[in-house]
Protein backbone atom coordinates (compact mmCIF):
# COMPACT_ATOMS: atom_id res chain seq x y z
CA UNK A 1 0.00 0.00 0.00
CA UNK A 2 1.74 3.16 -0.83
CA UNK A 3 2.65 4.96 2.30
CA UNK A 4 0.04 7.99 1.46
CA UNK A 5 -2.86 5.89 0.92
CA UNK A 6 -5.33 6.85 3.47
CA UNK A 7 -8.11 5.24 1.75
CA UNK A 8 -11.09 8.34 1.74
CA UNK A 9 -12.72 7.68 -1.38
CA UNK A 10 -13.17 10.13 -4.04
CA UNK A 11 -15.89 10.55 -6.33
CA UNK A 12 -14.99 11.64 -9.61
CA UNK A 13 -15.23 11.12 -13.65
CA UNK A 14 -11.56 10.73 -13.98
CA UNK A 15 -8.80 8.53 -13.65
CA UNK A 16 -6.11 9.96 -11.35
CA UNK A 17 -3.40 11.92 -13.53
CA UNK A 18 -0.56 10.70 -11.72
CA UNK A 19 -0.73 6.57 -10.19
CA UNK A 20 -1.37 5.74 -7.46
CA UNK A 21 -3.67 8.15 -6.22
CA UNK A 22 -3.61 8.45 -2.19
CA UNK A 23 -7.49 7.67 -2.05
CA UNK A 24 -9.84 5.29 -3.63
CA UNK A 25 -11.66 6.09 -6.43
CA UNK A 26 -15.48 5.89 -7.80
CA UNK A 27 -15.59 6.95 -11.38
CA UNK A 28 -18.95 7.33 -13.33
CA UNK A 29 -18.81 6.76 -16.50
CA UNK A 30 -19.04 4.27 -19.37
CA UNK A 31 -16.67 1.23 -18.54
CA UNK A 32 -14.93 0.79 -22.03
CA UNK A 33 -14.12 4.67 -21.70
CA UNK A 34 -12.88 5.22 -18.58
CA UNK A 35 -10.78 1.92 -18.48
CA UNK A 36 -8.92 2.87 -21.54
CA UNK A 37 -7.81 6.06 -19.29
CA UNK A 38 -5.87 4.28 -16.78
CA UNK A 39 -2.38 3.39 -17.38
CA UNK A 40 -1.67 -0.99 -17.92
CA UNK A 41 -0.72 -3.63 -15.72
CA UNK A 42 -1.90 -1.56 -12.12
CA UNK A 43 -4.49 -3.88 -10.73
CA UNK A 44 -4.15 -7.09 -9.19
CA UNK A 45 -7.34 -8.04 -9.21
CA UNK A 46 -10.43 -6.84 -11.38
CA UNK A 47 -14.35 -7.96 -10.71
CA UNK A 48 -16.74 -7.73 -13.38
CA UNK A 49 -20.02 -8.08 -12.81
CA UNK A 50 -21.62 -6.78 -15.95
CA UNK A 51 -25.21 -6.97 -16.66
CA UNK A 52 -26.28 -10.21 -17.83
CA UNK A 53 -27.78 -9.59 -21.09
CA UNK A 54 -31.74 -10.37 -19.69
CA UNK A 55 -33.02 -8.47 -22.51
CA UNK A 56 -35.31 -5.88 -20.04
CA UNK A 57 -34.28 -2.90 -17.59
CA UNK A 58 -32.94 -4.84 -13.82
CA UNK A 59 -35.76 -2.97 -11.12
CA UNK A 60 -35.98 -3.23 -7.08
CA UNK A 61 -38.66 -1.22 -5.81
CA UNK A 62 -38.28 -0.17 -2.22
CA UNK A 63 -42.19 -0.35 -0.87
CA UNK A 64 -43.71 0.86 2.46
CA UNK A 65 -46.89 -0.78 4.10
CA UNK A 66 -49.72 1.70 4.79
CA UNK A 67 -52.80 0.84 6.54
CA UNK A 68 -55.53 0.88 3.69
CA UNK A 69 -59.42 0.31 4.73
CA UNK A 70 -59.93 -2.14 1.34
CA UNK A 71 -56.64 -3.76 1.39
CA UNK A 72 -55.48 -6.85 2.09
CA UNK A 73 -55.65 -8.44 5.91
CA UNK A 74 -52.04 -7.52 7.87
CA UNK A 75 -51.03 -7.94 11.60
CA UNK A 76 -53.77 -8.21 13.79
CA UNK A 77 -56.13 -8.16 11.62
CA UNK A 78 -55.48 -4.52 10.27
CA UNK A 79 -55.82 -4.12 6.55
CA UNK A 80 -52.56 -2.60 4.34
CA UNK A 81 -51.66 -2.34 0.83
CA UNK A 82 -48.50 -2.14 -0.15
CA UNK A 83 -47.04 1.43 -1.42
CA UNK A 84 -43.68 2.14 -3.84
CA UNK A 85 -41.51 4.41 -2.70
CA UNK A 86 -38.38 4.40 -4.41
CA UNK A 87 -36.62 2.36 -7.21
CA UNK A 88 -33.86 1.94 -8.66
CA UNK A 89 -32.91 0.37 -11.94
CA UNK A 90 -30.68 -0.18 -15.07
CA UNK A 91 -31.20 -1.65 -18.72
CA UNK A 92 -29.80 -5.03 -18.91
CA UNK A 93 -30.65 -5.17 -22.54
CA UNK A 94 -27.09 -6.09 -25.20
CA UNK A 95 -28.02 -7.11 -28.56
CA UNK A 96 -25.13 -8.47 -29.36
CA UNK A 97 -23.32 -9.56 -26.02
CA UNK A 98 -19.71 -10.72 -27.71
CA UNK A 99 -19.46 -7.19 -29.03
CA UNK A 100 -20.32 -5.87 -25.93
CA UNK A 101 -18.07 -7.97 -23.54
CA UNK A 102 -15.22 -8.69 -26.19
CA UNK A 103 -13.31 -5.00 -26.04
CA UNK A 104 -13.87 -4.66 -22.23
CA UNK A 105 -12.31 -8.36 -21.72
CA UNK A 106 -9.65 -7.18 -23.66
CA UNK A 107 -9.17 -3.75 -21.44
CA UNK A 108 -9.60 -5.98 -18.09
CA UNK A 109 -6.54 -8.04 -19.09
CA UNK A 110 -4.27 -4.91 -20.05
CA UNK A 111 -5.00 -3.34 -16.89
CA UNK A 112 -4.07 -6.60 -14.66
CA UNK A 113 -0.92 -6.82 -13.25
CA UNK A 114 1.84 -9.64 -13.92
CA UNK A 115 0.07 -11.62 -10.81
CA UNK A 116 -3.51 -10.93 -11.26
CA UNK A 117 -6.77 -12.19 -11.50
CA UNK A 118 -10.12 -11.47 -13.39
CA UNK A 119 -13.20 -12.81 -11.88
CA UNK A 120 -16.20 -12.33 -14.50
CA UNK A 121 -19.65 -13.36 -13.09
CA UNK A 122 -22.10 -14.12 -15.59
CA UNK A 123 -25.30 -16.29 -15.88
CA UNK A 124 -26.16 -19.64 -18.19
CA UNK A 125 -27.26 -16.72 -20.71
CA UNK A 126 -24.00 -16.00 -21.88
CA UNK A 127 -21.08 -17.61 -20.09
CA UNK A 128 -20.45 -20.56 -22.82
CA UNK A 129 -19.74 -17.71 -25.64
CA UNK A 130 -17.90 -15.55 -23.23
CA UNK A 131 -15.98 -18.21 -21.99
CA UNK A 132 -14.65 -18.42 -25.78
CA UNK A 133 -13.78 -14.68 -25.81
CA UNK A 134 -11.77 -15.13 -22.58
CA UNK A 135 -9.42 -18.15 -24.16
CA UNK A 136 -9.16 -16.07 -27.10
CA UNK A 137 -7.71 -12.65 -25.43
CA UNK A 138 -6.10 -14.52 -22.23
CA UNK A 139 -4.87 -17.97 -23.94
CA UNK A 140 -6.18 -21.07 -22.30
CA UNK A 141 -3.68 -21.78 -20.40
CA UNK A 142 -4.61 -18.57 -18.53
CA UNK A 143 -8.04 -20.07 -17.59
CA UNK A 144 -7.83 -20.82 -13.58
CA UNK A 145 -11.43 -21.72 -12.64
CA UNK A 146 -15.17 -22.05 -12.92
CA UNK A 147 -16.62 -20.94 -9.94
CA UNK A 148 -20.13 -22.28 -9.25
CA UNK A 149 -22.32 -19.50 -6.63
CA UNK A 150 -25.11 -22.02 -6.13
CA UNK A 151 -28.52 -19.77 -3.81
CA UNK A 152 -31.54 -21.35 -3.03
CA UNK A 153 -33.69 -18.41 -3.58
CA UNK A 154 -37.34 -17.47 -5.93
CA UNK A 155 -39.87 -19.42 -7.67
CA UNK A 156 -39.21 -22.65 -9.15
CA UNK A 157 -40.18 -23.79 -12.36
CA UNK A 158 -41.70 -26.57 -12.78
CA UNK A 159 -41.32 -27.04 -16.47
CA UNK A 160 -37.36 -27.28 -15.86
CA UNK A 161 -34.48 -27.66 -13.61
CA UNK A 162 -34.82 -24.24 -11.60
CA UNK A 163 -31.75 -21.92 -12.80
CA UNK A 164 -30.04 -21.08 -8.81
CA UNK A 165 -26.18 -20.24 -10.08
CA UNK A 166 -24.36 -18.13 -11.41
CA UNK A 167 -20.58 -18.60 -13.70
CA UNK A 168 -18.05 -16.80 -12.63
CA UNK A 169 -15.21 -17.12 -14.92
CA UNK A 170 -11.74 -16.67 -13.71
CA UNK A 171 -8.71 -16.42 -15.53
CA UNK A 172 -5.28 -15.05 -14.81
CA UNK A 173 -2.53 -12.61 -16.40
CA UNK A 174 0.59 -14.74 -16.13
CA UNK A 175 -0.53 -18.90 -15.21
CA UNK A 176 3.03 -18.71 -13.88
CA UNK A 177 3.20 -15.33 -11.78
CA UNK A 178 -0.43 -15.35 -10.31
CA UNK A 179 -1.32 -14.70 -6.77
CA UNK A 180 -2.96 -17.13 -4.80
CA UNK A 181 -3.15 -17.38 -1.39
CA UNK A 182 -5.90 -20.65 -0.04
CA UNK A 183 -4.71 -19.85 3.54
CA UNK A 184 -5.99 -16.48 3.76
CA UNK A 185 -9.89 -17.71 2.80
CA UNK A 186 -12.55 -18.63 5.02
CA UNK A 187 -13.42 -22.56 5.96
CA UNK A 188 -16.19 -24.31 5.61
CA UNK A 189 -17.52 -26.60 7.66
CA UNK A 190 -17.29 -30.31 6.60
CA UNK A 191 -20.33 -31.80 5.33
CA UNK A 192 -20.04 -35.04 7.87
CA UNK A 193 -17.58 -33.53 10.45
CA UNK A 194 -17.74 -37.32 11.94
CA UNK A 195 -15.58 -38.59 9.34
CA UNK A 196 -12.58 -36.26 9.99
CA UNK A 197 -11.92 -36.21 13.21
CA UNK A 198 -12.36 -33.36 15.88
CA UNK A 199 -9.01 -31.06 14.99
CA UNK A 200 -10.02 -31.12 11.05
CA UNK A 201 -13.82 -30.46 11.86
CA UNK A 202 -12.88 -27.73 13.74
CA UNK A 203 -11.04 -25.75 11.31
CA UNK A 204 -13.20 -26.36 8.61
CA UNK A 205 -12.11 -27.45 4.68
CA UNK A 206 -11.26 -24.94 2.40
CA UNK A 207 -13.63 -24.38 -0.28
CA UNK A 208 -13.56 -25.90 -3.93
CA UNK A 209 -14.88 -24.16 -7.01
CA UNK A 210 -18.71 -24.60 -5.50
CA UNK A 211 -19.88 -22.06 -3.48
CA UNK A 212 -23.03 -22.45 -1.69
CA UNK A 213 -23.87 -18.47 -0.14
CA UNK A 214 -27.22 -17.28 0.22
CA UNK A 215 -28.38 -14.09 -2.18
CA UNK A 216 -27.85 -10.58 -0.12
CA UNK A 217 -30.69 -11.23 3.05
CA UNK A 218 -33.67 -8.58 2.86
CA UNK A 219 -33.57 -7.29 5.69
CA UNK A 220 -29.43 -7.95 6.06
CA UNK A 221 -27.30 -5.16 6.52
CA UNK A 222 -25.73 -5.39 3.15
CA UNK A 223 -28.80 -4.63 1.75
CA UNK A 224 -28.84 -1.53 -0.43
CA UNK A 225 -31.97 -1.89 -2.40
CA UNK A 226 -29.78 -1.78 -5.99
CA UNK A 227 -30.65 -3.94 -8.46
CA UNK A 228 -28.54 -7.24 -8.52
CA UNK A 229 -26.45 -6.62 -5.44
CA UNK A 230 -23.93 -9.54 -4.96
CA UNK A 231 -23.17 -10.84 -1.16
CA UNK A 232 -20.27 -9.24 -0.05
CA UNK A 233 -19.14 -12.81 0.92
CA UNK A 234 -18.41 -14.33 -2.23
CA UNK A 235 -16.13 -11.37 -2.67
CA UNK A 236 -14.59 -11.32 0.26
CA UNK A 237 -13.09 -15.01 -1.39
CA UNK A 238 -11.78 -13.42 -4.62
CA UNK A 239 -10.51 -10.05 -2.68
CA UNK A 240 -9.01 -12.28 0.25
CA UNK A 241 -7.41 -15.06 -2.13
CA UNK A 242 -5.93 -13.25 -5.11
CA UNK A 243 -4.55 -9.84 -3.61
CA UNK A 244 -2.02 -9.36 -1.06
CA UNK A 245 -2.63 -6.43 1.57
CA UNK A 246 -2.05 -2.90 -0.97
CA UNK A 247 -3.19 -4.37 -4.16
CA UNK A 248 -5.33 -2.68 -6.35
CA UNK A 249 -8.55 -4.24 -7.06
CA UNK A 250 -10.94 -3.31 -9.82
CA UNK A 251 -14.78 -2.95 -10.82
CA UNK A 252 -16.32 -2.04 -13.82
CA UNK A 253 -19.48 -2.33 -13.06
CA UNK A 254 -19.75 -1.30 -9.46
CA UNK A 255 -23.55 -1.14 -8.81
CA UNK A 256 -23.86 -0.88 -5.32
CA UNK A 257 -20.44 -1.38 -4.68
CA UNK A 258 -19.92 -4.36 -3.37
CA UNK A 259 -16.16 -4.54 -4.53
CA UNK A 260 -16.06 -1.50 -2.87
CA UNK A 261 -17.14 -2.53 0.40
CA UNK A 262 -15.17 -5.26 0.39
CA UNK A 263 -11.71 -4.15 -0.66
CA UNK A 264 -11.95 -1.58 1.76
CA UNK A 265 -12.64 -4.38 5.24
CA UNK A 266 -9.75 -5.92 3.57
CA UNK A 267 -7.26 -3.03 3.41
CA UNK A 268 -6.81 -3.03 -0.52
CA UNK A 269 -7.44 0.69 -2.43
CA UNK A 270 -9.89 0.04 -5.20
CA UNK A 271 -11.31 1.83 -8.46
CA UNK A 272 -15.02 1.55 -9.05
CA UNK A 273 -16.69 2.43 -12.74
CA UNK A 274 -20.17 2.69 -13.14
CA UNK A 275 -22.73 4.77 -15.88
CA UNK A 276 -25.53 4.74 -13.73
CA UNK A 277 -25.85 8.11 -11.60
CA UNK A 278 -28.21 6.08 -9.48
CA UNK A 279 -25.46 3.16 -9.08
CA UNK A 280 -22.76 6.00 -8.11
CA UNK A 281 -24.94 7.50 -5.31
CA UNK A 282 -25.43 4.23 -4.27
CA UNK A 283 -21.98 3.04 -3.80
CA UNK A 284 -21.13 6.55 -3.10
CA UNK A 285 -22.76 6.18 0.24
CA UNK A 286 -21.71 2.36 0.66
CA UNK A 287 -17.88 3.49 1.15
CA UNK A 288 -18.57 6.63 2.29
CA UNK A 289 -17.08 9.12 -1.14
CA UNK A 290 -16.88 12.56 -1.41
CA UNK A 291 -16.96 14.33 -4.68
CA UNK A 292 -13.58 16.33 -6.50
CA UNK A 293 -13.85 19.53 -8.44
CA UNK A 294 -12.54 17.99 -11.94
CA UNK A 295 -14.56 16.95 -14.45
CA UNK A 296 -12.63 15.98 -17.44
CA UNK A 297 -10.99 12.29 -18.23
CA UNK A 298 -8.01 12.17 -17.69
CA UNK A 299 -5.28 9.76 -18.86
CA UNK A 300 -2.77 8.38 -16.48
CA UNK A 301 0.71 9.45 -16.88
C1 LIG B 1 -25.02 -6.51 -12.28
S1 LIG B 1 -24.88 -4.83 -11.85
C2 LIG B 1 -23.50 -4.83 -10.74
C3 LIG B 1 -23.91 -5.20 -9.36
C4 LIG B 1 -22.77 -5.12 -8.35
N1 LIG B 1 -21.83 -6.20 -8.50
C5 LIG B 1 -23.30 -5.14 -6.92
O1 LIG B 1 -22.98 -6.02 -6.15
O2 LIG B 1 -24.10 -4.25 -6.61
C6 LIG B 1 -24.21 -4.15 -13.34
C7 LIG B 1 -23.91 -2.66 -13.30
O3 LIG B 1 -23.24 -2.31 -14.51
C8 LIG B 1 -23.62 -1.00 -14.88
N2 LIG B 1 -23.33 -0.87 -16.31
C9 LIG B 1 -23.96 -1.47 -17.35
N3 LIG B 1 -23.36 -1.17 -18.51
C10 LIG B 1 -22.33 -0.36 -18.20
C11 LIG B 1 -21.32 0.27 -18.97
N4 LIG B 1 -21.26 0.12 -20.30
N5 LIG B 1 -20.41 1.05 -18.33
C12 LIG B 1 -20.47 1.21 -16.97
N6 LIG B 1 -21.40 0.64 -16.20
C13 LIG B 1 -22.30 -0.15 -16.80
C14 LIG B 1 -25.08 -0.90 -14.51
O4 LIG B 1 -25.44 0.46 -14.31
C15 LIG B 1 -25.14 -1.73 -13.23
O5 LIG B 1 -25.02 -0.92 -12.10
Amino acid sequence: MPATYRGAPRLTSAAPRTWPPPHDLLVQGESLDVMRTFASGIFELVYADPPFGTGRDQVRRTVKARSAPDGRPGFGGRPYALETVGETRYSDDIADYPAFIGPRIEEMRRLLSSTGTLYLHLDWRQSHRTKLLLDEVFGEECFLNEIVWAYDFGGRSTRRWPAKHDTILVYVKDPSRYHFDAAAVDREPYMAPGLVGPEKAARGKLPTDVWWHTIVPTNGHEKTGYPTQKPEGIVRRMVSASTRPGGWCLDPFAGSGTLGAVARSLGRPFVMIDQNPEAIRVAASRVGATSTRRRSATAVA
